[in-house]
């Protein structure tokens, strides 16, 4: 699926009514590594399992879209989904012994999962040496290089609670059809938990401190778009930390099953691609 030309997405359906516990002697997915499948083992619960492991299917599907366009045949279970300290994800295959590392953004929501990863655009003639010292930084630091951070996030959509409105819509958003139109509440969601991602900050920041201003009253899809966006509080600082890197977002509707599934809304939160390979070029590290 391609929701904006420099961004590829990858979905998978898993069933969502599962059982409470998972099965002591299941066997793991074998689209698993032996460090996937140790983990997936010490989840107790069936539901959690079934969306973690459909995350790392859609990862590893799509880095095995990228490496075979580049002529290089791996089985699923040879790519491996990591994460830094903060829970943001990414994808490690070894390769002539070296590692290539890709930066991706995972989310799953009622028996869909996505991820979402953002192409190189052509290579960019860096100078090396600061490419190296950036990349240098960013490994003490324990972030992600601009260049690829990305953020997805997906969700059913489903009518919110008033109590939902007053925690995640500063009062700047809210407007009359957001109270009532489960769409626009669902992709308003979405968008400030892509951005959430993008940041590596996770919930750790204020849904209030993410805010999708337009000039008027947020009527439809088509003002989140136009909106601008704004950081406060700790999601300022976490932007800040990354160098301020300029922040485009995309939310569209989708449906799990050809149009016959319940709609979801799909946000994903990226630096411009010209701006990503202008400060990074190749990274192969
Ligand atoms: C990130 C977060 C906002 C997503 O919540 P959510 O909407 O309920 O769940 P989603 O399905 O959309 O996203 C979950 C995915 O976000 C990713 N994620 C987790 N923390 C992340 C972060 N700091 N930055 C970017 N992505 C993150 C993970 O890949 C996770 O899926 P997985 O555990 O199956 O690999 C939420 O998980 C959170 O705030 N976590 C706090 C940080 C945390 O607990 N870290 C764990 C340390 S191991």
């Amino acid at each position: 699926m391609k929701i904006e030309p420099s961004i590829q997405i990858e979905l998978v359906t898993f069933p969502s009514a599962a059982p409470a516990s998972a099965p002591p002697n299941a066997e793991p997915p074998r689209h698993l590594s032996s460090p996937e499948a140790v983990e997936w083992k010490t989840f107790k619960s069936e539901k959690r399992r079934r969306e973690w492991s459909a995350g790392r299917l859609a990862a590893k599907r799509l880095v095995r879209r990228r490496l075979r366009e580049q002529g290089i045949a791996r089985p699923l279970a040879d790519i491996r989904i990591a994460r830094l300290e903060s829970g943001e994800p990414y994808a490690v295959v070894g390769r002539d012994g070296r590692a290539r590392r890709y930066n991706l953004s995972i989310s799953h929501s009622q028996g869909l999962a996505a991820c979402a990863l953002l192409l190189d655009g052509r290579r960019a003639v860096v100078h090396a040496r600061r490419r190296t010292r950036y990349r240098a930084q960013c490994r003490a630091q324990g972030v992600t290089p601009l260049a690829r951070r990305i953020g997805v996030d997906i969700e059913q959509v489903a009518r919110r609670l008033a109590s939902w409105l007053e925690e995640s819509a500063h009062p700047e958003e809210r407007s009359a059809a957001l109270e009532k139109d489960p769409i626009l509440q669902t992709a308003l969601w979405t968008l400030k938990e892509a951005v959430m991602k993008f940041l590596g900050t996770g919930m750790t920041v204020g849904l209030w401190d993410i805010r999708f201003k337009a000039d008027r009253p947020l009527d439809s899809l088509e003002d989140l778009r136009t909106s601008s966006l704004e950081l406060h509080g700790r999601a300022r600082e976490a932007w800040q930390s990354l160098g301020r890197p300029e922040i485009l977002w995309r939310t569209q509707t989708l449906s799990s099953r050809k149009g016959s599934g319940p709609l979801f809304c799909l946000s994903i939160a990226y630096v411009p691609p010209q701006r990503a390979v202008h400060l990074m070029g190749d990274e192969t590290s």
